[in-house]
């Protein structure tokens, strides 16, 4: 096996393929050989992230704007890939949408949007490239959160919490459910990575210290580091790996 081509003929569907982790891993599993099939509700920014699959000689449609919590958008854009490339081989559930608000003001529509844009549209992805899968004998990998896993100080994270400890048993159920098709299911809980939504952190001295104080490495990561993580569990080099978590998170959860 060709190690720097560890995806070469998979068909590998990124949701959020327009944000931060989505496009570098994009870049990541076309480097990787895949044929990528990007989607995401925001369609500039996906358009941009093929301009840099092309760029870098990659493989990349992309189907935008899709909403992901509609059926509708998760059953075109498999119907998308299988169309163009014929099967689905991975599943890389990423895009999500968190809103923040404590346990005591939070109101209903922050509670079920969020659930809604970061659980739901996991399940409804799941579902619909399911029968693909099944064919393919593909994989899963599906993306938590640190939160799932613990409180963050200064994090007003109740609902977004609870949908990435929902993602992190559905991770399971999946893996457990898949195992008679040769279907493995996995995810990666990163902690604090360098993106639009997380550069402020840096420019506050005390989130600066709570928030990267609580790595081992005491920096944030950045989606590179993410997404060689998902290319390794995507690849056959997993094979023996399923129903896990792998943390992203410069070693939080370790002391
Ligand atoms: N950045 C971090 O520190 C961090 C930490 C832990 C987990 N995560 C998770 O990583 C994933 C990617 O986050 P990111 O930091 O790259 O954020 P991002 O905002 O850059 O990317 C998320 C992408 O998902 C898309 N999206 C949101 N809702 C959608 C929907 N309903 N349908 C289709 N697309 C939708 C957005 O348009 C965006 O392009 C998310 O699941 C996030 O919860 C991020």
């Amino acid at each position: 096996m060709d190690l720097t081509r560890r995806l070469a003929g998979k068909t590998c569907i990124v949701t959020g393929s327009g944000g931060s982790i989505g496009r570098a891993t994009c870049l990541r599993f076309a480097a990787e050989g895949a044929n990528v099939v990007g989607c995401d509700v925001a369609s500039a920014n996906a358009e941009e992230t093929v301009r840099l699959v092309a760029a870098a000689g990659g493989t990349m449609i992309s189907v935008h704007p899709a909403d992901l919590t509609d059926k509708t958008a998760c059953a075109k854009v498999v119907a998308t890939a299988t169309d163009r490339f014929g099967a689905v081989d991975v599943l890389f559930n990423n895009g999500a949408m968190a809103y923040f608000d404590w346990i005591d003001s939070i109101d209903d529509d922050t509670w079920y949007k969020t659930i809604n844009q970061e659980l739901d549209l996991v399940f409804l992805m799941t579902r619909a490239v399911w029968p693909e899968l099944v064919k393919s004998r593909g994989n899963i990998v599906n993306v938590a959160s640190l939160s799932a896993w613990a409180g963050i100080e200064r994090l007003p994270g109740i609902a977004h919490a609870s949908a990435k400890g929902g993602v992190l048993a559905m991770t399971r159920q999946v893996a457990m459910e898949g195992r008679t098709h040769g279907i493995r299911a996995n995810s990666v809980s990163p902690g604090t990575i360098e993106t639009n939504q997380t550069r402020m952190i840096l420019d506050d001295a005390e989130w600066s210290r709570v928030q990267l104080g609580r790595a081992m490495m005491n920096r944030m990561g950045q989606p590179d580091e993410v997404a060689s993580v998902v290319a390794f569990l995507a690849s056959d080099d997993a094979s023996y790996v399923t129903g896990t978590d792998v943390a992203i998170d410069g070693g939080v959860r370790a002391w």
